[in-house]
């Protein structure tokens, strides 16, 4: 059991019901019959924010970062993330505009939440949960720069692979994952899958019935 849970890269659900140990076991039946492949298990996940947790720990050690956290999807990412932080951190959120029921992003990004401090000469870095087109993150950046922080970094925990449409700088990255629509850990399709502890992608069948 110990080698399947270090396995790296995808993890059938299917085999979760095989073997009930396994970390990708069913956690909520109305989910399970819309999954069709587990990306990232919920230790994959742990291990990696550990691991971004540490870096983090380390670069911004003597300093005080603002954790800023992009509603809604980084809000379960944010609160893992800052847990495996070991030096005083605060914490902010930001809400945009996301897809709705669409898996297709628009390119326009609209704040709905601003936050709550000023950040000029602040230690900024942004939690964002997923980049795709990478337009959100472009856009926020660009704003949060405008703010005049004594410095603006990222922590994406993933970044899909060859389809940004702007150059970005992102400093810390979780996983690379193919350009698929995926859901759970903060992230949704038409608002439902985010308290899911593993990263998954839905049957086409999902699609079409919401
Ligand atoms: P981008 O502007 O195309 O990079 O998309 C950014 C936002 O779209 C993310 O912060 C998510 O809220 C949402 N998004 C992008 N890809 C996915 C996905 O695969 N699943 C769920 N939401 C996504």
């Amino acid at each position: 059991m110990k080698g399947e849970r270090e396995m790296e890269g995808p993890v059938a659900l299917s085999d979760a019901h095989d073997a009930p140990a396994d970390p990708v076991a069913p956690f909520a039946e109305d989910y399970e019959r819309d999954i069709q492949r587990v990306l990232l298990t919920e230790e994959q996940i742990q291990g990696k924010l550990r691991e971004l947790g540490a870096a983090i720990t380390r670069d911004y050690a003597g300093r005080v970062p603002l954790l800023v956290g992009v509603l809604k999807g980084a809000f379960v990412l944010m609160a893992d993330l800052a847990r495996h932080v070991h030096i005083p951190v605060e914490v902010d959120f930001m809400a945009v505009a996301s897809y709705g029921a669409s898996t297709q992003t628009s390119g326009v990004v609209r704040i709905l939440k601003d936050l709550d401090h000023d950040i000029e000469g602040r230690h900024v870095l942004l939690v964002e949960d997923i980049v795709d087109s990478g337009l959100t993150l472009n856009y926020l950046l660009k704003n949060l720069r405008g703010r005049r922080p004594a410095s603006l970094e990222v922590c994406a925990l993933l970044q899909k692979v060859g389809i940004q449409r702007v150059p970005l700088d992102l400093r810390y990255v979780g996983f690379e994952i193919p350009p698929e629509f995926v859901i759970g850990y903060g992230l949704d399709f038409a608002e439902r899958f985010r308290n899911l502890p593993y990263i998954a992608t839905l049957r086409p069948e999902a699609y079409r019935e919401a």
